[in-house]
C-alpha cells in the first residue's frame, strides 16, 4: 500500500511537469487533490491496513498530500507567467512601423496667387478691401461712368436677377465706389479681391466665374507715373527681374487715359508663340487714371484729387507663372490637377 502511494506520488509528480497549460493543470488538480481525486481514494483505502500500519502510511499520505499541492502551485504560477508572455508576445505593438500618411489639405492654387498679390502690394502699403458679389447696377455699372446703354456694357455680359436693379458683380470695379465713400477725403491706397462673375462663353481662356484683383489709390499728385512704377514693381516681383512688361494704351469707361499691361509671353520668352498668338505678349491687367465723374461719385472733387486704378486677374496670372494651359481647370476641382500645386 505504501509502495503504491509512493508510485501515485511519482507519477502525478511527473504529470504535473508535463501539463503544458492551465487548462491541464485544472484536470490534473481534480484528478489527483480533488475531492473525488486519487489521494483522496487512497485515503479511504486506510481502513484495509491493519492498525500498526495506519499511523506511518497516515503521516505519508499527509506529507505526499502538502508536496504535491506546493509542487500544483508553483507549476501553475510558472505556467500563467508562460502563458502571460506569449499572449504579450503574439499581440505586441510594434512601435517601429511607420504610420500610415493621413491625406492633407493644401490651399487652392488661386488662394496661393492671392496671397502673392496680396504680399507684394501689402508691402507697397495697399490694404485689402471687401466688398459684396451681388451688387446693384449703380455700383457695377452706372457710377463707373457706363450710363444705361452704354455699348461698354457689351463687354461684360452680366448675371441678372429677378430685381432688374440687382446683379452678380462682372469685376471688382464696382467696389472702387465703396471704398472712395467709406475714405473720402482722406487719400486711399486698397486693393479688393474677389469672385466675378460674367456670361461668358466657357473656354480654355474665359470662364463664366473668375476672380480679380482690384487696386485703387486715390490722394494728391497720383499720376501716371505712379500707375506704371507701380505696376512694373509688381510684375518684377511676381514674374522675376527678367521678365518684361509693356503698357498699350486701351478704353475703360471709368478711367482716363486707360491703359492694358502684357508680360513677355511665358512659354516662347517674347520670341512669338500660338499661346500669345505670335505677339511675345500676353496681357495681365487692365488700368488707368480714375476717371474725373468716378471720382466725384466717389465723394472726391477731381480738381484737387487724382488716382490710379488697375484691375487683374489671378487666373491669367496663375497660368502664366505655372503655364496651365485651360482656365477650366481651376474651379472643376480635379484632385490630379490642384495636387500639384
Ligand atoms: N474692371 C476692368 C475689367 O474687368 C479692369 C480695370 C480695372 C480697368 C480698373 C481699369 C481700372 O476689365
Amino acid at each position: 500500500m505504501l509502495e503504491q502511494l509512493e508510485q501515485l506520488y511519482t507519477d502525478s509528480l511527473n504529470a504535473l511537469q508535463e501539463a503544458d497549460g492551465t487548462a491541464v493543470l485544472d484536470t490534473w488538480y481534480k484528478d489527483t487533490l480533488g475531492r473525488k481525486g486519487s489521494i483522496y481514494l487512497m485515503t479511504r483505502q486506510v481502513g484495509q491496513l491493519n492498525k500498526e500500519e495506519r499511523p506511518a502510511f497516515g503521516q505519508r499520505i499527509n506529507v505526499v498530500k502538502n508536496e504535491l499541492e506546493a509542487a500544483y502551485q508553483a507549476r501553475l504560477s510558472e505556467l500563467k507567467a508562460k502563458e502571460l508572455e506569449s499572449q504579450i508576445a503574439s499581440s505586441a505593438i510594434d512601435v517601429t512601423l511607420p504610420g500610415r500618411p493621413l491625406p492633407q489639405g493644401r490651399l487652392h492654387v488661386i488662394t496661393q496667387t492671392l496671397r502673392d498679390i496680396y504680399r507684394i502690394f501689402g508691402d507697397m502699403g495697399f490694404q485689402i478691401y471687401r466688398s459684396p458679389d451681388v451688387e446693384t447696377d449703380a455700383f457695377n455699372f452706372e457710377l463707373l461712368n457706363f450710363p444705361p446703354h452704354h455699348p461698354a456694357r457689351e463687354m461684360q455680359d452680366s448675371f441678372y436677377t429677378e430685381n432688374p436693379d440687382v446683379i452678380l458683380r462682372t469685376h471688382t470695379s464696382a467696389g472702387q465706389i465703396r471704398a472712395m465713400r467709406d475714405y473720402h477725403p482722406e487719400p486711399v491706397r486698397v486693393i479688393l479681391p474677389g469672385m466675378c462673375y460674367r456670361n461668358e462663353q466657357i473656354t480654355t481662356r474665359s470662364s463664366i466665374q473668375f476672380t480679380q484683383v482690384e487696386g485703387l489709390a486715390v490722394g494728391h499728385n497720383i499720376s501716371m507715373a505712379d500707375l506704371k512704377g507701380t505696376l512694373t514693381e509688381f510684375a518684377r516681383r511676381l514674374f522675376g527681374s527678367n521678365r518684361q512688361t509693356r503698357f498699350r494704351a486701351s478704353y475703360f469707361p471709368f478711367t482716363e487715359p486707360s491703359a492694358e499691361m502684357d508680360v513677355t509671353c511665358f512659354l516662347c520668352d517674347g520670341k512669338g508663340c500660338p499661346v500669345c498668338k505670335q505677339t511675345g505678349w500676353l496681357e495681365i491687367l487692365g488700368s488707368g487714371m480714375v476717371h474725373p465723374t468716378v471720382l466725384r461719385n466717389g465723394g472726391y472733387d477731381p480738381e484737387i484729387y487724382t488716382g490710379f486704378a488697375f484691375g487683374l486677374g489671378p487666373e491669367r496670372i496663375a497660368m502664366l507663372k505655372y503655364g496651365i494651359d485651360d482656365i477650366r481647370q481651376f474651379w472643376a476641382n480635379d484632385l490630379r490637377f490642384l495636387q500639384q500645386f
